[in-house]
C-alpha cells in the first residue's frame, strides 16, 4: 500500500519535471568491459534465435528498453543482414533517475548515439502504432512484484494486453523474441501466451559464451504466419 503510493507520486513527479543531468558518458573501464560483453551477448543470442532473412528494409522494436545500454548488440546482429534498418525502443519509465542523477533517457541516448536510424522513445508500449518485423522483449513485468519493485504504479501492470498489443505490432512473416528471468516468471509467461491463445516455441535456457547473468534466462519465439 505504502509502496503504491510512493510509486505513484515517483512516477509522476518524474514525468513531469523529466529532470536530467545532461551527457552522460561511461568513464569507468571496468563497466565499459562489462557493456561491451553484454553487447556481445545480445548480438550471439539473437543471432542463435532469430531466422536472418536477408531483406533491403527490417523495422525492429525493443519493448521495454530500459536506458537502452544493448542496442549496439541490436543493431550490429540486424545490420549483419539488412541493408537498411529502423531501431526502436519504447521505454514507459524513461525519466527515472540513477543516483548519479543521470536519467534513463539521457544514458540510453550515450548508447545509441553512433547508431543511424535508432530511436528511443519514451511513452507506453500500447501507444506504439507501427508495424514492426521484429519485435525484442527482454525481461518483461509478468508477474506484479518486480513491476511494483521497479517502482512503476500498478495501473500499469496489464501483462496481458502487452502481449496482445505486440502482437498485434508484428508484421505477418515477422518474428517476436521474448526472453524471462528465472523459471517463475518464464512459467507465467507460458501462462500468458496461453491466456492470449499465443503460438510460441521455447527455447528453453539462454545462454551465451560471451557473457553470464547471475539470474537464469529463458527464451520464447514467436512466429507470426504469412
Ligand atoms: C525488467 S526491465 C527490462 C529492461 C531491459 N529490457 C533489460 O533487459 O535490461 C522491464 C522494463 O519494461 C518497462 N515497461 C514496463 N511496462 C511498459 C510499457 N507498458 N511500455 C513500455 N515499457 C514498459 C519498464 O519500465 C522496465 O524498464
Amino acid at each position: 500500500m505504502f509502496q503504491e503510493l510512493r510509486n505513484i507520486i515517483d512516477f509522476t513527479i518524474r514525468n513531469n519535471t523529466k529532470y536530467s543531468r545532461k551527457n552522460f558518458k561511461e568513464l569507468n573501464p571496468e563497466l565499459i568491459k562489462r557493456n561491451f560483453q553484454e553487447n556481445l551477448y545480445t548480438e550471439d543470442v539473437l543471432a542463435q534465435h532469430l531466422t536472418k532473412t536477408p531483406r533491403c528494409y527490417a523495422k525492429i522494436l525493443d519493448v521495454g528498453c530500459k536506458n537502452w545500454f544493448y542496442a549496439q548488440g541490436e543493431y550490429n546482429f540486424f545490420k549483419s543482414f539488412c541493408n537498411e534498418i529502423q531501431l526502436d525502443g519504447i521505454e514507459l519509465d524513461a525519466h527515472r533517475l540513477y543516483t548519479n542523477f543521470y536519467s534513463r533517457y539521457e544514458v540510453a541516448k550515450y548508447y545509441i548515439g553512433s547508431l543511424n536510424n535508432t530511436n528511443y522513445i519514451s511513452g507506453n508500449l500500447l501507444d506504439i502504432k507501427n508495424s514492426y518485423d521484429y519485435i525484442i522483449w527482454f525481461l518483461p513485468f509478468v508477474l506484479k512484484e518486480p513491476h511494483k519493485y521497479w517502482g512503476l504504479p500498478l495501473k500499469y501492470f496489464y501483462p496481458q494486453k502487452l502481449l496482445m498489443h505486440a502482437y498485434s505490432l508484428l508484421n505477418e512473416g515477422g518474428q517476436m523474441l521474448i526472453i524471462n528471468q528465472g523459471e517463475v516468471e518464464a512459467n507465467a509467461q507460458v501462462e500468458l501466451f496461453r491466456e492470449c491463445r499465443i503460438n510460441y516455441i521455447s527455447l528453453g535456457e539462454i545462454t551465451s559464451k560471451h557473457f553470464k547473468y547471475q539470474n537464469s534466462r529463458y527464451g520464447f519465439l514467436v512466429n507470426k504466419k504469412l
